[in-house]
């Protein structure tokens, strides 16, 4: 397998998010766009909340009309944003679920107990070209209805993996890895494409990216905070460089738990 096959997307919310902590137009989530493609990003996620907190409408215009690579746009299921979907075609939709009071996306979609919902959703969208991807948790019963309701995709919330390895806990991160290595595994014989992101860094990345099955990641935040030290280009072009190592060397052993910066 080519080390290309395991594609990244780049996550632009938080260029949005600084932008609209001030109001006005800078950064501009676009140029983030353009910058992080310049630095190796295969496609541009962006997602548009039901609060607008940080991406916004004419953010997903400006994307869609300009961009060069594929545009990923993450959005709950509500009849609003399948509709705002329906308008822009974008190469593909990923359910997310969604609650206000959230920091950021925690927990999968609810998949097993929505199929009646979520199958004619999907559907409307895949009709109109859009390839559709569910974010789940690694669970093999919900990659089974992910299956069932037609998605094309599952992305892997790889968040509770993050967060055992930021506390240091090894016997957590093996059992997360060995969950997504199964995972991986059951959602491609379904027919599925997986990817996979939530909360990785340089650290976490390797042993998720070493998972053959899993041919997309997209990380967002620890990219745009990178960004401030070193450029976005720069942080891009460093974590295709440890994704395409990974593919290079796989198996790789679990990450050693990171260590807190003092
Ligand atoms: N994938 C999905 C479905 C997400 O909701 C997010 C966060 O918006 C990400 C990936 C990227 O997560 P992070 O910003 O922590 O890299």
């Amino acid at each position: 397998m080519s080390v290309r096959a395991l594609r990244l997307g780049v996550n632009i919310d938080h260029v949005a998010t600084l932008r609209n902590a001030r109001g006005g137009m800078h950064p501009d989530p676009l140029r983030a766009a353009h910058l992080a493609i310049e630095g190796g990003a295969d496609g541009i996620t962006a997602h548009l909340r039901e609060d607008r907190r940080h991406i916004s409408d004419t953010d997903i215009t400006r994307l869609k009309s300009e961009l060069t690579r594929p545009l990923n746009l993450e959005m709950a299921t509500t009849k609003e944003m399948q509709q705002i979907a329906l308008r822009h075609v974008p190469n593909a939709c990923c359910l997310v679920p969604e609650r206000r009071q959230e920091r950021t996306t925690e927990g999968g979609l609810e998949v097993q107990g929505a199929v009646k919902t979520l199958k004619p959703f999907i559907a409307k969208l895949k009709d109109a070209g859009i390839r559709v991807s569910l974010f789940i948790e690694p669970d093999l019963k919900t990659i089974e209805a992910a299956a069932n309701v037609g998605a094309d995709i599952v992305e892997l919330h790889t968040g509770r993996y993050c967060n055992l390895a930021l506390e240091h806990d090894a016997a957590g991160v093996a059992r997360e890895l060995e969950r997504h290595r199964k995972a991986a595994t059951a959602a491609a014989a379904a027919g599925l494409e997986v990817h996979a992101g939530h909360g990785l860094t340089y650290n976490t990345v390797k042993p998720i990216a070493a998972i053959p099955e899993i041919v997309e990641l997209n990380i967002g935040h620890f990219l745009v905070g990178e960004a401030i030290f070193g450029g976005l280009p720069m942080a891009v072009r460093r974590m295709r460089v440890l994704m395409d190592e990974a593919r290079e060397t796989m198996p790789v052993p679990s990450p050693v738990p990171v260590r807190r910066a003092k």
